[in-house]
């Protein structure tokens, strides 16, 4: 018999379906990135422009069982990247650094295929395959940011620190060091330099 002095009453009901990206309970949060809301981070602007602003890019729910910004903590979410195109660049997030570089996360693919890309400080920037099971350890020192290269939508669970932070700011100004682009069924990573000697 288990005795209900094992039972933690204080233990929050959330939910994972680790294959559908599904998280539920009460204390889930949940924000949607529309492609209005993504102005300015894709390449052509004109295509941009001229799509449905109202269409739903990515997705995230997340479950922060500490305040924001204390220390200790750890915060748990999972995101939902559509399968779509702006011209020929793959929907993806806006990509962050963490506001404090000593903290890292952790990125686990559920379904799709996409792209990590990953970039240090000084711009350098590379991309690490997501597919499904592939386990991603982001240091605390990169911004990051994923690509949906895929045809279904790209799911991928993430474990970060409470007090990580969030400067959206650099990347918005600067962006990544290079746009992943398909071109006739191929996935393509494409140094930033290269994209403005072709413009
Ligand atoms: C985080 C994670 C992750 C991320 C989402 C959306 O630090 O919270 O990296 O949950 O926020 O995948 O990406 P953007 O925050 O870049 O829009
Ligand atoms: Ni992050």
């Amino acid at each position: 018999m288990i005795s209900s002095m094992h039972v933690n009453p204080f233990q929050q009901a959330i939910s994972v379906h680790w294959q559908t990206g599904a998280m539920e309970g009460r204390e889930v949060k949940e924000s949607r990135k529309l492609l209005g809301d993504l102005k300015g981070i894709f390449l052509d602007e004109a295509a941009c422009a001229s799509a449905d602003a109202n269409t739903v890019v990515y997705r995230v729910k997340w479950w922060q069982p500490s305040e924001p910004g204390s220390e200790g903590g750890l915060f748990w979410g999972v995101t939902a990247i559509e399968s779509g195109k702006v011209g020929d660049e793959c929907f993806m997030t806006h990509g962050h650094f963490h506001a404090n570089s000593t903290r890292a996360e952790y990125y686990t693919t559920a379904q799709g295929e996409g792209r990590l890309l990953l970039m240090d400080r000084e711009r350098k920037t590379w991309a690490e395959v997501m597919s499904p099971g592939s386990l991603h350890y982001i240091d605390g020192r990169y911004a990051h940011r994923v690509v949906n290269a895929g045809s279904v939508p790209l799911i991928f669970w993430a474990c970060w620190p409470s007090d990580a932070g969030y400067d959206y700011g650099t990347i918005a100004k600067e962006g990544f060091g290079a746009r992943i682009l398909e071109q006739n069924g191929e996935v393509l990573v494409i140094p930033q330099t290269e994209i403005s000697i072709k413009n």
